[in-house]
């Protein structure tokens, strides 16, 4: 057994995307560009309606997976498949945009605290053609385990017997919120083969058995590669802990779309600009 230490701790750099959202960046930042397989991690959050109210208006994907996270507030989702709904607190949406999605994610509250996530996984190049694939999972659908020291919402991957339902995916993805009380431990085996972090929402944590700097008031935790994954909370502390297996590949990137090389980001523009985004 690796325990798992510290890498390097990233602080979130502020950010703006969409129609003006104000949102702090983590991953896909000149700290942190590609932790393979994310490609980038915002977190959306505030309690000013001038922040968030403007949107993410229509706009094109292709070649990677979005995972939005609701914490607090509701907005509602439109894509070019057909599918639209609304997200509330507690609700996941995994958006599979294979070779092309147009989708639009507006506001559907008019003040009050938003907090949410979204993550952007890569797509190995024998997937980024595929159709477009929309996943809407309700908060009452996503595993839940409670104990006295924990609580540990599960997204994506497997903590004891509780399963997350995105199952059978390329990156064996793993995406949990926990709870953790103070003074108490975490302990959970990672598959050595993949990359991981934690983003701190609140606390501060204790990680491994290292010496590291302090985890209060940073957001993005980068873990070195191991399988024995050990935390303890020196206060009550909220966190994601997230993780998946490299693809491997070279990336190219061009806005919203990612794929394998420049000459496919240009294939990309022109595909949307000839309007095929529409028809897949
Ligand atoms: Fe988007």
């Amino acid at each position: 057994m690796t325990k798992i230490e510290v890498k390097k701790i990233i602080k979130a750099v502020n950010a703006s995307d969409g129609a003006g959202v104000k949102l702090k960046r983590s991953i896909g930042t000149p700290e942190a560009d590609y932790i393979d397989p994310f490609l980038m991690l915002d977190e959306f959050g505030s309690e000013n309606k001038e922040d968030y109210i403007a949107g993410f208006p229509p706009h094109p994907h292709r070649g990677i997976e979005t995972v939005t996270y609701m914490l607090n507030g509701e907005f509602e989702h439109e894509d070019s498949t057909g599918a639209k709904g609304v997200m509330t607190s507690g609700d996941v949406q995994w958006m599979k945009t294979g070779r092309g999605i147009i989708h639009s994610e507006m506001p559907a509250m008019k003040e009050g605290k938003l907090l949410g996530f979204q993550l952007w996984i890569n797509m190995p190049a024998k997937f980024k053609k595929n159709k477009p694939e929309y996943l809407y999972l309700k908060g009452n659908e996503l595993g839940f385990h409670k104990d006295e020291d924990k609580s540990v919402k599960v997204i994506a991957g497997k903590f004891g017997e509780v399963e997350g339902p995105e199952k059978n995916h390329n990156v064996e993805p793993i995406y949990f919120h926990i709870i953790l009380k103070e003074g108490k431990k975490f302990v959970y085996n990672v598959p050595p083969t993949h990359n991981s972090f934690i983003y701190l929402l609140k606390g501060e944590l204790k990680i491994g058995d290292k010496n590291h700097g302090k985890t209060s008031n940073s957001h993005l935790i980068l873990l070195e590669r191991g399988n024995k994954l050990e935390l303890q909370a020196n206060k009550q502390t909220e966190f994601l802990f997230i993780a998946g297996k490299p693809i491997g590949e070279p990336i190219a990137r061009g806005g919203p779309f990612v794929m394998n090389t420049k000459a496919e980001i240009l294939e990309a523009i022109q595909d949307y600009n000839n309007g095929k985004f529409a028809k897949y």
